[in-house]
């Protein structure tokens, strides 16, 4: 075994301890909240952010206080999640992790809801830690979230989005909290400055390039494996890294009939495929490709200030992983 499998592999026991928390930290007396909140933790998440925030944990070298840190683990999944339930419903989407969305199966309203819900669980959890650096890096993390979604919403179908603007979106919508799940970890461990920094960074790094992956992914993806359709972001607008490059770099026509499908309710699987087809041509898949693998590189020189360790090794083997994954 070597690779991303070892890496889950051997921090499995704190995993499967996160996951107990997980759902044990769900405790509203509403049923309706309780049911919606545990039908999408349970769906099959990968667990990627809690797990990013053991490992720096663990690479501060110190102890650290277990219960704080399964709280710290299990909130940031609560927040991710908020996010899951928000952003399937400005999507529209109707598949997350393989499974009809929350908002299929109960609405848009309840969706939101219990996104609200999770967010201020995740506060509520928080504020128990009694760390006001713990406060106000979350609190600031969701503003951004925020923040992010609501850019990325007003640049909708945007045909002239460039890339400075695609990545803000992208740091504040997925790197602030990539980010935050590493420097919450060594916060927790009581990392030094320079610790909590270098994580921080890596974070951000590595956040810039699950979301550059991920917007490939919706791309080029066996949609089975990814458990969510293909296409979505073309379908809703979204104007991401490999459409950004192909309208600058496509001719005229072809320019004029991608931006008919953008947005497009009705969007047919041929036009998807033809799309493709073009960015393939143009090679704005590999662009993509190779923007995400260069934040990868840059998130390894961060971790340059730790002596190498297995917990070192494992926080380079996810950063090859962002942009390797399948799903
Ligand atoms: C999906 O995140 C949302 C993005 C930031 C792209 P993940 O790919 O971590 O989703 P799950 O939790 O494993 O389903
Ligand atoms: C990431 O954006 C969602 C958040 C950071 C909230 P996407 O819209 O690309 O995520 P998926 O593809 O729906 O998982
Ligand atoms: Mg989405
Ligand atoms: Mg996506």
């Amino acid at each position: 075994m070597g690779g991303m499998d070892l890496v889950w592999s051997t921090y499995k026991e704190s995993l499967d301890e996160v996951e107990e928390q997980i759902l044990k930290g769900l405790d509203s007396k509403i049923d309706l909240v309780n049911d919606i909140a545990t039908y999408i933790l349970n769906s099959g998440g990968k667990r990627i952010r809690p797990l990013f925030l053991m490992i720096s944990s663990e690479l501060t070298g110190n102890t650290v206080n277990k219960e704080h840190l399964l709280l710290g683990a299990g909130l940031i999944e609560y927040i991710h999640t908020a996010t899951l339930l928000h952003d399937d419903v400005l999507d529209n989407a109707d598949v997350r992790r393989g499974n009809a969305t929350a908002r299929v199966k109960w609405g848009n309203q309840p969706s939101i809801l219990v996104g609200d819900y999770l967010y201020t669980l995740a506060v509520c959890q928080a504020v128990t830690i009694e760390n006001h650096e713990v406060n106000h890096l979350l609190s600031s993390t969701c503003r951004s979230m925020t923040e992010g979604e609501t850019l990325q919403f007003y640049h909708n179908k945007d045909f002239n989005l460039g890339e400075e603007t695609y990545f803000k979106i992208v740091e504040y919508k997925t790197a602030s909290l990539i980010s935050a799940s590493c420097r919450l970890g060594a916060i927790i461990a009581k990392g030094s400055e320079e610790t909590k920094g270098a994580l921080s960074s890596y974070g951000r790094h590595i956040g810039i390039a699950f979301q550059v992956a991920d917007d490939t992914l919706d791309y080029t993806a066996d949609g089975r494996r990814l458990g969510k359709s293909l296409g979505e972001d073309l379908k809703g607008g979204k104007i991401t890294l490999p459409l950004i490059h192909l309208l600058q770099h496509c001719k005229e026509e072809e320019r004029k009939e991608v931006e008919r499908l953008i947005g497009e309710p009705g969007l047919q699987e041929e036009d998807l495929k033809q799309v493709t087809a073009l960015m393939r041509n143009y090679g704005s898949i590999n662009y993509a490709i190779k923007k995400a693998q260069d934040f990868v590189d840059l998130a390894k020189e961060d971790l340059s200030c730790f002596k190498d360790s297995s917990h070192r090794q494992s926080l380079i083997t996810m950063a090859d992983y962002v942009v390797e994954r399948d799903h």
